[in-house]
């Protein structure tokens, strides 16, 4: 790094270091994979979250099942009691219509607790033991109020969050706190020779909406600058005081007007591994020219600094797929294909088939027995141009 700095700016900004240049060799190596599989115009590789956590194909001893029906299905979701005993994980909604589980498993660390914990800890493992990919997002409480990440569902004050927790503000230490708890889940995350596995952290995922505290809108009133320093500040407190080497920092704005708008609250070159971007189908004004044009914005980005895009969280809200069965060819698959610059995002992450707790249930891609199940294999699953796990090379790490 130091040798490149005096080569001068731009043969370093073309080398773009990894923000953690102590990063574990696996860590290392799962970034060189993801920038050779974005450069390739040939593999897209296709995640979803939780997908061997929670899913909507009704019921499979030893799963619990979510006794409240919906529709034609109810949930099955992998326990904590089967997580402490070693149960496989062979419950999966993709894996049941196509043989294979995704490439990318998303976890996220909660608004219920941040602690390690036991269940994200051995299915993250299992995944990476068939070679996947591990994406942790974090849906954090409030640390002033306490209250829900989002806005809405808080009665505390959320006005100006970002700068209480800033160092600095009344509740840094609380922010710290929670760090701890993300350092302490990084660290213990490791495989079964207890070598550490790596995951994508997408911290502050959607600091553009207007939907968590950590938002950049009037209801939590947070300046760009603030989310920025929050940003740098995490990286710098995870990696440099609490010694997390097994991470890639990914940067994930909702939707945006251009460029500039996508870079309003970016935190800078050294603190970002992964230009991600979450869009959703929500109505009938979110048009695929739109995602098009989107895709395009950030492949353009991250290849600039050479860095890795990717479309981190998609799919088409209210349950969308049981409107538009051909919906992942449709809406997703043929504009990646459209033109050679949207080929090369690396990977497309879905959210997870799951219900909560009053007879609401939300699904993302089909299940086993579903209308769109052979739209999804046929015309998503088995495209060439989309990875699953079984595709993908014994080497990445
Ligand atoms: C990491 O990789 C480097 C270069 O390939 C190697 O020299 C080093 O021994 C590896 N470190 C570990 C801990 O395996
Ligand atoms: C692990 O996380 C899940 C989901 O957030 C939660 O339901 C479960 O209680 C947690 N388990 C432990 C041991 O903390
Ligand atoms: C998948 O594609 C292969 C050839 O590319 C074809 O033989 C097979 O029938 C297809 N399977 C499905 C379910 O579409």
């Amino acid at each position: 790094m130091y040798l490149l700095t005096a080569l001068g700016f731009t043969l370093f900004s073309t080398i773009a270091a990894q923000v953690d240049p102590k990063a574990t060799n696996e860590t290392k190596n799962l970034y060189k994979y993801l920038k050779t599989v974005s450069r390739d115009e040939t593999q897209i590789l296709i995640g979803q979250q939780e997908f061997t956590w929670l899913g909507a194909e009704g019921g499979h001893p030893p799963y619990l099942t979510d006794t409240l029906q919906h529709g034609r299905f109810s949930a099955w979701i992998y326990g904590d009691y089967q997580a402490k005993t070693q149960q496989p994980d062979d419950l999966c909604d993709v894996k049941r219509m196509t043989g294979s589980y995704p490439a990318i498993l998303g976890m996220d660390l909660g608004d219920r607790s941040y602690k390690p914990n036991i269940t994200s800890h051995w299915l993250g493992r299992r995944a990476y033991e068939r070679n996947e990919i591990i994406t942790l997002s974090i849906h954090f409480k409030n640390p002033v109020t306490g209250g829900s990440p989002w806005i809405g569902r808080d009665k505390g004050d959320t006005l100006k969050t970002v700068k209480r927790l800033l160092p600095g503000g009344d509740h840094n230490s609380k922010l710290n706190e929670v760090l701890d708890e993300v350092a302490s889940w990084a660290h213990s995350f490791t495989d079964s020779q207890g070598k550490l596995i790596p995951a994508i952290f997408r911290y502050l995922h959607e600091l553009n909406g207007g939907w968590f505290w950590w938002g950049l809108n009037n209801k939590a009133q947070n300046t760009a600058q603030e989310l920025q320093e929050l940003y740098r500040y995490t990286v710098q407190y995870l990696r440099d005081q609490k010694g997390v080497h097994n991470f890639l920092y990914a940067y994930s704005p909702d939707k945006f007007a251009s460029k500039d708008d996508y870079l309003k609250t970016y935190p800078g070159d050294d603190y970002v591994d992964i230009f991600g971007m979450d869009w959703y189908y929500a109505s009938p004004s979110d048009l695929k020219t739109t995602l098009h044009r989107s895709v395009k914005d950030v492949v353009e980005m991250a290849e600039k600094r050479n860095k890795v895009p990717a479309l981190t969280e998609t799919g088409y809200m209210g349950d969308g797929i049981n409107k538009f069965p051909n919906f992942w060819q449709e809406y997703i698959l043929d504009i990646l294909k459209s033109e050679p610059t949207t080929k090369r995002i690396a990977f497309v992450h879905t959210w997870s088939n799951h219900c909560y707790g009053n007879a609401y249930c939300e699904i993302w891609v089909p299940y086993k027995g579903h209308p769109a199940e052979s739209a999804f294999v046929t015309n998503f699953y088995n495209d060439s141009l989309t990875i699953f796990s079984n595709q993908l090379p014994q080497s990445i790490y």
